[in-house]
């Protein structure tokens, strides 16, 4: 069985993607704005255009005629792939899930609305005036997002009535695509958010594996370790949660459901219908498989029998902090540490606080999570990036 993928987005998850994709005899065309991009390194073939550019997306599919398109990202003109679908191509995990994710109002208003998941109190605004309306309503503090955006892009929190119209000049400069449309939520005073890797099948059950906790900061994560301290109670409802959206968008694939546990209770926050970032921990070899293989499998609908736990890990981010080629120094301090592996992605330029590689350490079961989690962000810190 050899399959033709088109892979959109080149990143770091897709370049662990490709590597999954090759081990086992499949083809990928690796596609991104810029050459050079970290799939494309691993990849059988490459292409650089505009994701958003719904012509060039069409002639990428036509030249190819690809069995899959696997999205990496959310910027991408995801409406055609409704019309890929009718074209008898499989998007992954679905034209729905890379469609509704896209925009944080459907995923949301499907999460809230349709399906009855406990989310924050959450309204829409398409001007500062209407902001003001919103956060009335939600009350403070709350959270302002641009619809269209990721990575903390364009976020904010307004704690003071001060704060909205500097919010709305906030997620207008930090919104992708055309219409400028926020999400105002409720603050949730969380005591610690997970994401849930959710594996749903062709003709298999569901499978979850083992939270995953994290911590952000300016809006990227800095470490996240697994198993994460979940109550039995917490896991029943962020899975009963998982299943009932990865059901109502379709498909088989891997989904990073995020949530925010609270005394309350477990809130959902959102969904990435594609590996997660925090999902990187899995690369330490704390399950079976890791999260892109575990992808690739349910793609290709070959059975996941089980996903076990088999170690305690963490993954530490390696960031860059100027600007221009990149240069590494410390390599062989973090080879030289015991139960530690680490990525460098190989991206052709830096930028302040780019992701450029990742520090991943594993202990045994037994093992506190806390104690890998600082063995990481220490491992982390040997590699320094600077430029050439
Ligand atoms: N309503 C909220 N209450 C408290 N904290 C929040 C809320 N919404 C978001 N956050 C914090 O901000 C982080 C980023 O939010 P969210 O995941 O919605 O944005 P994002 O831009 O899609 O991020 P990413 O692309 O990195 O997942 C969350 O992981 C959480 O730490
Ligand atoms: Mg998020």
């Amino acid at each position: 069985m050899q399959k033709k993928i088109v892979l959109l987005g080149s990143g770091e998850l897709g370049k662990e993607f490709v590597i999954a994709a090759q081990r086992i005899g499949q083809t990928v065309i690796a596609v991104d704005s810029y050459e050079g991009a970290p799939a494309m390194q691993v990849a059988d073939g490459f292409e650089v255009i505009n994701m958003l550019d719904g012509a060039a997306l069409d002639a990428v599919i036509a030249k190819y005629q690809p069995d899959f398109i696997v999205p990496e990202i959310e910027a991408i003109r995801t409406e055609r792939f409704y019309d890929y679908e009718k074209q008898g191509i499989t998007v992954v995990p679905s034209a729905k899930a890379a469609n509704f994710t896209m925009n944080r109002k459907a995923i949301r208003d499907l999460a809230a609305k349709e399906l009855g998941l406990r989310t924050a109190n959450y309204r829409y605004a398409t001007s500062a005036e209407e902001l003001q309306k919103a956060v009335a309503e939600v009350g403070m503090p709350c959270v302002v997002k641009p619809l269209m955006s990721s990575s903390g892009k364009g976020q904010s929190t307004i704690k003071t009535q001060d704060d909205i119209e500097k919010a709305w000049k906030y997620a207008v400069e930090g919104s992708r695509g055309d219409v400028v449309e926020v999400i105002v939520e409720a603050f949730v005073n969380f005591n610690s958010e997970i994401t849930l890797l959710t594996v749903t099948q062709n003709n298999n059950p569901t499978l979850f594996c083992p939270p995953i906790g994290h911590r952000q900061e300016r809006g990227d994560y800095q470490e996240s370790w697994q198993p994460a301290h979940v109550s039995d109670a917490a896991i029943d409802e962020a899975q009963d949660m998982a299943r009932k959206v990865t059901e109502a968008l379709g498909g088989a694939g891997i989904f990073g459901v995020e949530f925010f546990l609270a005394d309350e209770g477990v809130y959902f926050s959102e969904l990435s219908p594609r590996p997660h970032d925090t999902g990187m921990v899995t690369l330490a070899g704390t399950q079976n498989f890791n999260e892109f293989e575990l992808h690739l499998r349910a793609i290709l609908s070959l059975p996941i029998a089980e996903i076990t736990l088999e170690k305690t890990g963490a993954s530490a981010v390696i960031l860059a902090t100027g600007s221009g080629k990149p240069k590494y120094t410390g390599m062989e301090k973090i080879a030289a540490l015991p139960r530690t592996d680490f990525r460098i992605f190989g991206k052709p330029t830096t930028r302040p606080y780019r992701r450029m590689g990742v520090a991943l350490v594993n202990d045994t079961l037994q093992t506190p999570v806390e104690e890998v989690v600082e063995k990481a962000k220490d491992a982390a810190k040997l590699v320094v990036v600077s430029e050439k």
